[in-house]
């Protein structure tokens, strides 16, 4: 069975075609991606508005590049798969309205897709795919969760965050350094030449005893270091860009404590997560999953404990429309998605908990 997957939940325009094989692992036949990120960056942020328009503006035209990379036509896709939420609003519509269309001119099935679901299967696309059960760490730009994963479907939420998430965290965090948006991936960067020992920053919840985050903190925290740094009041505006000023090894500095303050939490709770399941299994995905110093550290801490932790491929860590075929084709292959749960309706759920699917 051959499904193509449309994902348009934020700022990547990703489509893709994944195959079942019987019952082995499914197969990525082909997939393409449009990030948005140079569009919303002069912006400081995801615009929602010109987010949808530019969905509308890829999704066909990297359909076609799906179809010529597969050397098939849109008339051999056996179902569409789209992300339903959670996402924008906005988005989400442009995703589902062509999957249900298309499928509705194909007469085919269109299933839509929980994103986080997509990112929690991702590592399944890797040459190394895990087995069930794991916990899952799941660290993106919206969501913060550990989950007990027992199989295709049966997601048990360990613990989340009660405030922003740990991408949201790196994000703030390099704004506030006058990084450009999204912010995790150049404050890594800055970070590399940085001390991470420099700035003592708060790591909230670490020992809580509960297996919940709170990063809100942490931006506030490093909002105050840049204000004493610039000699400014600490009660007063941070201008723009002002910490641009700063010397450039101290700003290293900065963004090498607040990543290490980030990965110290995640890698902590994590190893908490898998003592109490007592699983030697831990997948991580979503976007922060790109993290070179996350992998490193898990890997050590993993490493010491006897624990397998698997990844997606790097270039599938941030959304992607990969994802969001192959969280179908395992649905198919457990028996949760027939032709009798497509849909005919454009409803999306931009808020939508991954434990209620
Ligand atoms: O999963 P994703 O692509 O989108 C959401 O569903 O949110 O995650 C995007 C998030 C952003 O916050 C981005 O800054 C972060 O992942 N991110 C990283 C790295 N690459 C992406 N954070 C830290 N280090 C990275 N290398
Ligand atoms: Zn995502």
């Amino acid at each position: 069975m051959r499904i193509l997957g449309i994902e348009s939940s934020c700022d990547e325009t990703g489509v893709a075609l994944v195959e079942t094989t019987g019952a082995t692992v499914p197969v990525l036949r082909a997939h393409a991606l449009h990030s948005q990120i140079a569009m919303h960056q002069a912006y400081g942020g995801v615009v929602p508005e010109l987010a949808s328009r530019d969905h509308i503006r890829r999704v066909l035209p990297l359909s076609d590049e799906v179809f010529a990379q597969a050397g098939c036509r849109v008339t051999d896709v056996d179902a569409i798969a789209f992300t339903r939420g959670p996402g924008l609003a906005g988005a989400l519509l442009v995703g589902a309205g062509v999957a249900v269309s298309l499928a509705a001119a194909l007469g085919k099935p269109a299933w839509g897709v929980h994103h986080l679901e997509g990112h929690l299967l991702s590592p399944f696309l890797s040459a190394d795919p895990p087995a069930f059960p794991f916990v899952a760490l799941l660290v993106s730009g919206g969501h913060t969760q550990l989950m007990r994963v027992n199989g295709v479907g049966s997601y048990e939420l360990l613990g989340e965050t009660i405030d922003d998430a740990a991408g949201e965290a790196f994000d703030k965090s390099a704004k506030l350094l006058g990084l450009p948006y999204p912010g995790g991936p150049h404050l890594a960067r800055l970070a590399e030449q940085g001390n991470p020992q420099a700035f003592a920053l708060p790591r909230p919840l670490l020992n809580s005893g509960d297996l919940d985050f709170s990063f809100a903190g942490l931006k506030t925290a490093v909002l105050t270091q840049v204000k004493r740094l610039l000699g400014l009041e600490l009660s007063g505006v941070l201008a723009p860009d002002l910490a641009l000023t700063l010397p450039e090894a101290v700003r290293a500095d900065l963004a090498a404590s607040a990543q290490a303050a980030i990965v110290d939490v995640l890698v902590r709770k994590s190893m908490t997560a898998l003592a109490r399941t007592a699983l030697k299994r831990i997948v991580v995905a979503g976007g922060v999953g790109a993290n070179k110093v996350l992998r490193a550290q898990l890997d050590a801490a993993c490493r010491q404990r006897g624990i397998r932790v698997h990844y997606p491929e790097l270039h599938l860590c941030t959304d992607n429309g990969a994802m969001i075929a192959m969280a179908a084709a395992m649905r198919v292959q457990a028996g949760l998605l027939t032709p009798a749960h497509s849909t005919a309706s454009f409803e999306v759920k931009p808020r939508w908990p991954l434990d209620l699917i």
